[in-house]
């Protein structure tokens, strides 16, 4: 029996965070790895073109994150990673759906109302700094999953109601010339967990406060040293189930480490003690994928081979695809 197709998008912004690490990367590879899946998963740089106008930067972002993914340990023969913009059948579907899109659904879109809305916050035109792009984003989003008839398709829980719209646009694609494409479902791991920042907020590169995945054992120190702890001594008891520094260890430490460190809390350990245990634990676990991230960066031509090799297997099942909506259309 044929596998089901796994599929999902990561957009380009740079060195992932723990936080992204946790909350999808470490998910989506799991998921992969049970085996149970034909998994794709691919580079969302068109959909970075919305808000990304520099060349340098839109390369390095690219390269940034396929290197992350790799370091982090996908596996690229197990999963098909590849650039949306390899692959231009995306666009043509992407002009089909957007033929059978009603405005009100895009209008409704929570991305796009949200800056509407802080245009109107702050009594601008609410057009304002809005392009093309953020607007139907979302039936670029319907076209990268329809592509290749994905299942199901790993996402935050940000994510959900573009899957919903994707949905909403194939049926009435459907419904227009007979079951042509699939409807996906959103799968939202358990393991999604969002991991707070270093002050507490949500873990986010505009606020600040999040640590890079491939941090430096110094640079690991320096961040690790800013999470405020109070006031209470090195031999006082303390709750591990209301302290950062406990959260994070326990997404990278065994279960055996965390047991024992939340053992160590409750007898009263130092907030010094406790820095020390969770940089050691985040450089055994990162400082593999360290290494290989540099070397990747190094050396980009690797990256875009593997890149160049996912896009080749995706093209013909793309093709394929077009050429049969293209006679279900009327266009052939
Ligand atoms: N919009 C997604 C995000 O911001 C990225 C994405 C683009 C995506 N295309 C996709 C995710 C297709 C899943 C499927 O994270």
């Amino acid at each position: 029996m044929q596998k089901q197709i796994c599929l999902t998008g990561i957009k380009a912004t740079g060195m992932p965070h723990l936080g992204n690490y946790i909350g999808a990367i470490k998910p989506a590879i799991d998921m992969a790895n049970t085996g149970s899946f034909q998994s794709y998963y691919f580079i969302a740089d068109y959909h970075s073109l919305v808000s990304i106008h520099d060349a340098k930067m839109m390369k390095n972002y690219t390269y940034e994150v396929a290197a992350a993914w790799l370091a982090m340990g996908l596996d690229p023969k197990a999963i098909t990673l590849y650039k949306q913009s390899d692959i231009p059948e995306i666009l043509e579907l992407h002009w089909m759906l957007s033929c059978f899109t009603t405005k009100g659904l895009m209008n409704r879109a929570h991305a796009y109302k949200a800056v509407v809305q802080e245009n109107e916050g702050l009594e601008r035109d609410s057009d304002h700094g809005i392009n093309i792009g953020l607007f139907t984003y979302p039936i670029l989003m319907a076209a990268d999953i329809m592509i290749l008839n994905a299942d199901v398709v790993p996402v935050g829980a940000d994510q959900l109601q573009h899957i919903e719209i994707a949905r909403d646009i194939a049926t009435v694609f459907n419904n227009t010339y007979g079951s042509k494409l699939k409807l996906p479902k959103a799968i939202v791991s358990e393991g999604n967990k969002l991991l707070s920042g270093l002050d507490g907020r949500k873990m986010s590169k505009s606020y600040g406060n999040h640590i890079p995945l491939f941090s430096s054992d110094k640079e690991l120190k320096k961040l690790i040293n800013r999470i405020t702890t109070d006031s209470s001594g090195p031999l006082d008891p303390k709750n591990p189930d209301d302290s950062l520094i406990f959260d994070y260890y326990g997404q990278f430490a065994s279960a055996e480490q965390t047991l024992a460190l939340r053992a160590w809390y409750l007898k009263g350990i130092g907030w010094g003690e406790a820095k020390m245990e969770l940089l050691s634990v985040l450089n055994s676990s990162l400082s593999g994928p360290r290494e290989i991230y540099a070397e990747l960066m190094g050396n980009t031509s690797k990256i875009d081979l593997i890149l160049e090799e996912g896009a080749a297997r995706v093209r013909p099942h793309a093709q394929k695809l077009i050429s049969e909506l293209k006679q279900s259309i009327g266009l052939k």
